[in-house]
């Protein structure tokens, strides 16, 4: 088991009203006899409840055992999922969790520039940490899926896209004021569509795509 469980726990997890809406929501999608495939959802729904209730989206240990047994599979196949995937917290963290893509496409396009800002606004100083007031988790993340947007900063469920370290300091200090900024590309691309508008090959509006993500500051 992962050392990230050794943290004190909560004794006692039991899903609330809205969870057990989402859950009959979920289990509906799987046939009864295939209801294990039901765990991420299932881990998601006790992150997004810990979150309503603690202001901390993550996952104790007991209620991974009541995930297993609502699901009717031994415990130690939940740990293992919840302890393999990177979206899952095993031990508390801040009330908004800043996840920074630092794959090669989001590299290329300034992730480190992202991560510093993040840094810079928070006052952590280390990729992991929490800052000193309970705000914010930093983490590193794999691939968010929405290269043609880089950078991606993803804040809890949402990705803000086409981050630079203006922007990206400007939305920390919006979350900080209790705002919660539209997600999206912030230099207000349509979708992932190229950033001069382009949108046929037949009829070009302006610039090809190459030079418009040249003009990007
Ligand atoms: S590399 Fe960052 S979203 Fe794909």
């Amino acid at each position: 088991m992962s050392d990230k469980l050794v943290i004190k726990q909560p004794e006692e997890f039991a899903f609330d009203a809205e969870s057990e809406k989402q859950i009959e929501k979920i289990l509906s999608k799987y046939p009864p006899k295939r209801k294990a495939s039901a765990v991420i959802p299932l881990l998601y729904v006790v992150q997004d409840q810990m979150n309503r209730q603690t202001k901390s989206a993550w996952v104790p240990k007991v209620a991974m055992q009541v995930v297993a047994e609502r699901l009717e599979i031994a415990p130690i196949r939940v740990y293992e999922i919840a302890s393999f995937y990177t979206m899952f917290n095993l031990k508390p963290i801040g009330q908004y969790h800043l996840q920074v893509c630092t794959t090669t496409p989001c590299w290329l396009r300034g992730s480190d520039n992202v991560v510093a800002a993040c840094m810079k606004a928070t006052g952590i100083e280390k990729i992991g940490q929490t800052s000193n007031d309970g705000l914010f988790t930093l983490s590193e993340v794999e691939c968010l899926g929405a290269c043609a947007n880089a950078p991606i900063l993803q804040v809890d469920h949402d990705y803000y896209e086409d981050m630079n370290a203006a922007s990206t300091e400007a939305l920390i200090e919006a979350l900080r004021r209790g705002e919660r900024p539209k997600p999206g590309s912030q230099i207000g691309r349509l979708n992932s569509a190229p950033i001069d508008h382009q949108v046929s090959s037949n009829k070009p509006e302006a610039k090809s795509s190459s030079e418009g993500a040249n003009n990007v500051k």
